[in-house]
């Protein structure tokens, strides 16, 4: 999704911001643009394509003592071009402007400005927000912008330098995150903490119907149309190495070989040294979880997946009533309450920005629910706003395609279960004590399955010209299925499906010929057997099957056309083990495909538009 940077400051500015937007590019962008007063004077310059075209245009440039907006656009309204790229400037080019969201009243908005005389060069909802600035703007920017943002319907962050006001940028926020970073005599503004963490770790969170102005050496802080707010400055833990390829090809490999360590700093985190679990942001009394009744899980995406495989676990270890939507249909659904307050909604997002899920948990908080979110970027909005948190602690994830936060979305729901099965008395102490000893082997058993790549890769390159896969999985491995096809699509273009198993025959079984790749996911589990009848029907119908199973299972093998086997482990842990090899599957088909793995076309890593 777009993102936003911006520097004001005596150092050059160009390469604060063209660093910040490459930062940024990870979000997913089809073209970018800069806007900077200096002197007095405003420059601005975009590009469609990669932010390369956009350097290639400035490269020679120094501006110093000076302060500037960047932007990085991934296309909602009006097509991938230089004119629709932000910044948008006013008819009389002195307000430049960028910005995240949507507004949805631009068409009238636009209607009448034009009507005033405006005339628009983009097909963007955003450009009527700089001319609505300008329609405004006697000499004071920030009451210009203040006044914009009130016609305005949607959600937006925005950035706004005009040169009758050149030592100054103003954001206002609603609905999409910005983030103030704080520095000595310079400030910076961003839509997210990876471009400005390279400069500070200081940073203010902004929250909606607030309007900031950004100075050299200040910043104010209002909500619209009221008094200054003084606001929690937070420091950020992260650093800007763990934002570094590391000597892989691609975040996402770097990523996947994070796992185990991940996995290694989750149990660290969770499990004390007397073999407790402890979770220290869930601001829920024990006895209130203890008396839940119901959970609602809602996600989008790999966080979804991690939502149906909490479900199975919730209701076999807390024997408590668990459903999972995504949370675009969640939203617009009626939230069917039983009014006695024992029931939590879950929200589940790696970024905790999602827009979707954001909206879902606005609305059951309107309806009273508490939310209990597994989040992993702190200070996200979804941290913010839930009552309680379990953060899932992979670290910063760049590639698109998430790997390492969903091994950790796994881990921690996993071990959310154990926690609340002892609270509920679902689970005996000899049951919790052999759950978390088969846990902390998983670190291992990540790593041989991480040490197969070479034969993962060889298999992935086998089928790499197939148009077509199908993914087959029972139980907790069902959402597996449902990963590997994701990630395969998502980073190939090739189509994929995920099924459970057993609904083969009630149609996609008419798929299957001999071109067809099925990846069969069968461990050793309680529906092994049902499995391995799912597997020869696929093979009676002449389907290549790439079959996933346990170690020492050599007959299942005579049903193979490749097999890659995982650990021996308990059937609940097998979902955390089968999404290595269907991520190196997925990645290194991609690879062989020649695919831009970390920024794959049209998508986002942080979808924060509904
Ligand atoms: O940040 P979130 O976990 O809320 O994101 C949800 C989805 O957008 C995300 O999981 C998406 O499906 C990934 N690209 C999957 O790899």
């Amino acid at each position: 999704m777009c993102g936003i940077v911006g520097y004001i400051g005596d150092r050059d500015l160009l390469p604060i911001l063209l660093v910040g937007l490459e930062r940024l590019s990870y979000r997913g962008y089809d073209s970018a643009g800069i806007a900077a007063i200096s002197d007095g004077e405003m420059s601005y310059w975009k590009r469609a394509g990669k932010i390369r075209e956009l350097e290639d245009t400035v490269k020679t440039l120094s501006i110093t003592h000076a302060m500037g907006i960047g932007h990085t656009r991934w296309a909602t309204h009006g097509e991938s071009s230089e004119i629709n790229a932000h910044p948008h400037v006013s008819q009389g080019k002195k307000i430049a402007l960028v910005h995240n969201g949507i507004i949805e009243n631009y068409l009238s908005l636009k209607k009448q400005l034009t009507k005033e005389g405006h005339i628009f060069r983009s097909q963007t909802d955003s450009e009527v927000i700089v001319h609505l600035i300008e329609r405004y703007l006697h000499d004071d920017l920030e009451e210009a912008v203040e006044k914009a943002v009130q016609d305005l319907t949607g959600t937006w962050a925005i950035a706004v330098v005009a040169e009758c006001d050149p030592d100054k940028i103003v954001v206002a926020r609603k609905g999409s995150p910005l983030i103030i970073g704080l520095g000595k005599d310079e400030n910076y503004i961003s839509s997210d903490i990876n471009a400005i963490i390279t400069h500070t770790k200081e940073v203010v969170y902004m929250d909606d119907d607030e309007i900031a102005i950004i100075e050299k050496q200040n910043v104010t802080i209002r909500k619209i149309g009221g008094e200054v707010i003084t606001k929690k400055v937070n420091h950020i833990s992260w650093d800007a190495i763990m934002q570094e390829k590391g000597g892989y090809d691609h975040f996402m490999l770097k990523e996947i070989y994070e796992q185990p360590a991940v996995i290694r700093n989750i149990i660290s985190k969770y499990i004390n040294s007397d073999n407790t679990i402890e979770f220290k942001h869930i601001n829920l009394e024990k006895q209130d979880l203890a008396r839940v009744s119901r959970f609602i899980i809602q996600a989008c995406g790999t966080s979804w997946h991690a939502g149906l495989i909490g479900k199975y676990l919730m209701e076999k270890y807390t024997r408590t009533l668990t459903e999972v939507d995504f949370s675009s249909e969640f939203r617009y659904r009626q939230m069917i309450t039983d009014g006695a307050g024992g029931e939590v909604v879950v929200a589940i997002s790696q970024s905790g920005e999602t827009a979707d899920t954001l909206a879902c948990i606005r609305e059951a908080k309107c309806k009273f629910y508490n939310i209990l979110s597994f989040v992993n970027v702190k200070g996200s909005t979804i941290d913010r706003e839930s009552n309680a948190v379990i953060y899932t602690h992979s670290g910063p994830e760049i590639g698109v395609a998430s790997t390492k936060n969903y091994l950790a979305q796994l881990m921690c729901v996993y071990l959310f279960t154990i926690y609340l099965g002892q609270l509920k008395w679902t689970l005996s102490q000899e049951q919790v004590d052999l759950m978390l000893q088969n846990l902390k082997r998983v670190p291992e058993y990540v790593e041989q399955i991480l040490a197969q790549a070479d034969k993962i890769k060889a298999i992935a390159e086998k089928y790499s010209s197939s148009r077509e896969f199908i993914f087959i999985g029972r139980g907790l491995n069902y959402p597996s299925a449902l990963e590997g096809a994701l990630k395969l699509k998502e980073i190939s273009y090739i189509h994929a499906t995920g099924y459970p198993a057993g609904e083969l025959k009630h149609g996609p079984i008419a798929l299957i010929d001999s071109d067809l790749p099925v990846v069969c996911i069968a461990p050793q589990s309680a529906t092994y057997d049902k499995m391995l009848g799912n597997i020869q029907e696929v093979r009676a119908r002449k389907g290549k099957t790439i079959i996933i199973a346990t170690e020492g299972d050599e007959s299942i093998a005579q049903y193979a056309d490749d097999i890659i086997y995982i650990p021996l482990a308990p059937e609940d842990l097998t979902p955390i083990l089968v999404a290595v090899p269907l991520q190196l599957l997925a990645y290194y088909i991609a690879i062989k495909l020649d695919c831009d793995v970390d920024q794959p076309r049209n998508l986002a890593k942080s979808v924060t538009v509904e």
